[in-house]
């Protein structure tokens, strides 16, 4: 059907290469993520998913475990990823999702109780010389375990930042006129450009319009452009 090829013509304009979703279980055992070591592109996606206890998933950085990335003099400035303190509910597994923004080291840890001390951590993509034995044993001896003040970083599978975020649901279903994504930092240029496009990627990409980034916009140009010829070619 010619309306059906031409809205998957133009979805996969609008939306970016391929990628790989990477899944963590965290509490499968105990005190643990599982895998605790993950190797990601740019692009990629990881998915935590709580399964017992209560656990979140905090960036720290690799001289510093069980603290905020934020605290760190790495982290200086900036935000680091964290999920909020998560206790599955009945049949109901939360997760957490993040983009990887780039092959950057993401050291990460449980703050709750003394969780990260329990070996509780894990990273995604080690830098040469960095090793998550060496990042749990100094774990192990830290007096404190620190959790982040701003949970930060969740975001949807298809979205083009990790910061797509926390605020509701991500569709476009209607045009806000403040900016969506209400926290901190990272969220860049995006926001206002996004509500222009809002109105195309609303009826037809709905699963990628989480955020727009400049190589979205083009896209929705071109949907448009693609769009449009579809209709009087129908017409
Ligand atoms: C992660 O889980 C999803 C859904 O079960 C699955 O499609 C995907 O292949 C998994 N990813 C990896 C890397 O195993
Ligand atoms: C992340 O966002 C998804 C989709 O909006 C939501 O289901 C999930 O509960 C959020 N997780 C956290 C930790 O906020
Ligand atoms: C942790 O403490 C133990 C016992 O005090 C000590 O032997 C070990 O060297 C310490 N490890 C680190 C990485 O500081």
């Amino acid at each position: 059907m010619k309306s059906a090829y031409l809205l998957s013509l133009a979805l996969s304009v609008g939306t970016s290469m391929a990628y790989t979703v990477y899944n963590v279980s965290v509490g499968e055992g105990a005190l643990d993520y599982t895998p605790n070591t993950i190797t990601a592109d740019v692009g990629d996606y990881v998915v935590f998913t709580f399964l017992s206890g209560t656990h979140g998933v905090a960036q720290a950085s690799y001289d510093s475990p069980c603290s905020p990335y934020s605290d760190s003099t790495e982290g200086a400035g900036k935000t680091g990823l964290y999920s909020g303190l998560i206790t599955p509910i009945r049949n109901y597994d939360p997760t957490y999702t993040i983009r990887i923004d780039s092959t950057d080291p993401i050291w990460f840890y449980c703050p709750e109780a003394f969780h990260c001390q329990s070996g509780m951590v894990g990273v995604i993509n080690p830098g040469d010389g960095q090793s998550l034995a060496e990042f749990n044993s100094v774990a192990e001896n830290l007096s404190r375990n620190l959790a982040p003040a701003v949970e930060f970083g969740n975001t949807t599978i298809g979205a083009t930042t990790s910061d797509a975020s926390s605020s509701s649901s991500s569709s476009s279903s209607s045009v806000s006129s403040t900016p969506s994504s209400s926290s901190s930092a990272a969220s860049s240029v995006a926001s206002t450009s996004s509500s222009s496009s809002s109105s195309v990627s609303a009826s037809a990409a709905t699963s990628s319009s989480a955020s727009a980034s400049n190589a979205n916009i083009a896209g929705s140009a071109v949907i448009l452009a693609v769009m449009a010829a579809g209709l009087r070619l129908l017409a």
